[in-house]
């Protein structure tokens, strides 16, 4: 089987869900060390500039990466089949920054009405709150998706299955409607899981 950008797709999703992102420390440790802490040591101050720079690849900063946090996200990455992966603490702060991060006061969002309620407020009270406008359609009428689209709109966001309706989305449509029009897709894969479900490899752009 190819390989893609990680080395990581020939390996099957029980193995990958053990080891892929494994960062062995010095010891040797089985299983994923945790890394208690907020800072690190440097070999030299240029070594730290090049951190805080972004020139230099280790850590430097918990808030900004961890070496526990890392092997997280790079596990994450692989198994939903992705560039790269952002850890935050709960799935809603995942949502409100998959959802905020690309758009701004102007933009228009486009929206599944069957959402998990907090999804649902993101959309709905917080987004115009920031000046983002937004539209619910139903999700699983694709000529409502393409008749939302205004000149602004600069993504769509949707749950399949959603909680709790277990609505389905075709994700692979929705993602070439967005495709065509140049809108990010956006699709909340809690209730699957990329066990079950890719987006990624359906069409969509954030997960
Ligand atoms: C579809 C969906 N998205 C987001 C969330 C939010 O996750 P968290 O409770 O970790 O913030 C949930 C929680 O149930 C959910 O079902």
């Amino acid at each position: 089987m190819a390989n893609d950008a990680t080395g990581a797709t020939a390996l099957h999703p029980e193995t990958l869900l053990v080891h892929a992102g494994t960062l062995r420390s010095q010891y040797g440790e089985t299983s994923e060390a945790l890394f208690l802490t907020q800072g690190h040591v440097y070999d030299s101050a240029e070594q730290a500039e090049g951190r805080f720079l972004n020139t230099d690849p280790g850590f430097q900063y918990g808030r900004l990466s961890n070496p526990t946090v890392a092997m997280l996200e790079q596990r994450m990455a692989a198994f939903e089949g992705a560039e790269a992966c952002r850890a935050t603490a709960t799935g809603m702060a995942a949502v409100t920054a998959a959802v905020m991060a690309p758009v701004r006061a102007g933009d228009h969002v486009v929206a599944a009405r069957a959402l998990f309620g907090s999804c649902r407020y993101v959309i709905e009270d917080h987004l115009p709150r920031y000046g983002v406008e937004s539209t619910l359609v139903d999700g699983t009428d694709l000529a409502a998706w393409r008749a939302a689209i205004k000149p602004n709109t600069k993504l769509f966001f949707l749950e399949s299955p959603a909680n709790p309706t277990l609505e389905v989305i075709d994700i692979a449509a929705v993602a070439a409607i967005a495709k065509e029009a140049g809108v990010i897709l956006v699709v909340d894969n809690v209730f699957a899981t990329p066990l079950y479900q890719r987006p990624l490899a359906l069409g969509a752009d954030l997960v």
